[in-house]
């Protein structure tokens, strides 16, 4: 579960980003920019629940101890790194909600289930998120880089802790 998990998120967060940044370029077809951000908000709206769900998981089932061979500065910088991609994830993804409730746009897949508005109608507010979420991306996509940046280094070295979280199904 919590391999399946981590690579969902991954991917979707890798194609998120990247889908954000597009669907916000200048001269692009309406019919695209529409596809891209409903792709974008409803692709953020699961990686809210699946980071929250991950959460969740992981409080209810530890992470088994890093081993020996890892340093103690390392473990506990991998251990921050770890919470600040949560927190980060979370900010950016509630951020971007907002920013559309707020601003009185669909999120389609939530209005599909009858989900109700859980955010006032206000530009401020709107204002603000919109703020938080463009700003958010860079120390979360700095934070990814070097993330995959230490699990390469551990891939490389062989030492036991990239197999902990791959494959993502099976072993
Ligand atoms: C972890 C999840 C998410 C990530 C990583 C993410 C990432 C991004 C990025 C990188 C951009 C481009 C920012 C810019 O160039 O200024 C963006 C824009 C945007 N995102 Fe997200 N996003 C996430 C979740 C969401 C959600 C859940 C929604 C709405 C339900 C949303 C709505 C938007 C909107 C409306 C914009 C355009 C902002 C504007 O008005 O300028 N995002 N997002």
């Amino acid at each position: 579960m919590t391999r399946l998990l981590h690579w969902i998120v991954a991917l979707m967060v890798l194609a998120t980003m990247p889908i954000g940044v597009a669907m916000l370029q200048e001269g692009i077809q309406r019919s695209t920019q529409d596809f891209l951000f409903i792709l974008h908000k409803n692709g953020g709206v699961i990686i809210l629940l699946l980071v929250l769900l991950r959460i969740i998981w992981r409080v209810v089932t530890p992470t088994p101890a890093l081993p020996t061979s890892v340093p103690h500065w390392q473990q506990r910088v991998a251990a921050a790194v770890q919470a600040a991609l949560y927190a980060l994830l979370l900010i950016m993804a509630i951020s971007g909600y907002v920013r559309v409730r707020a601003g009185g746009f669909p999120v389609e897949m939530l209005d599909a289930v009858g989900m109700p508005t859980l955010v006032p109608r206000s530009e401020t507010l709107a204002d603000r998120a919109q703020a938080i979420h463009a700003t958010a991306r860079f120390p979360l996509a700095a934070l990814i880089l070097l993330h995959i940046a230490a699990g390469l280094k551990h891939a490389f070295a062989r030492d036991g802790v990239f197999s902990r979280i791959w494959p993502p199904l099976g072993r």
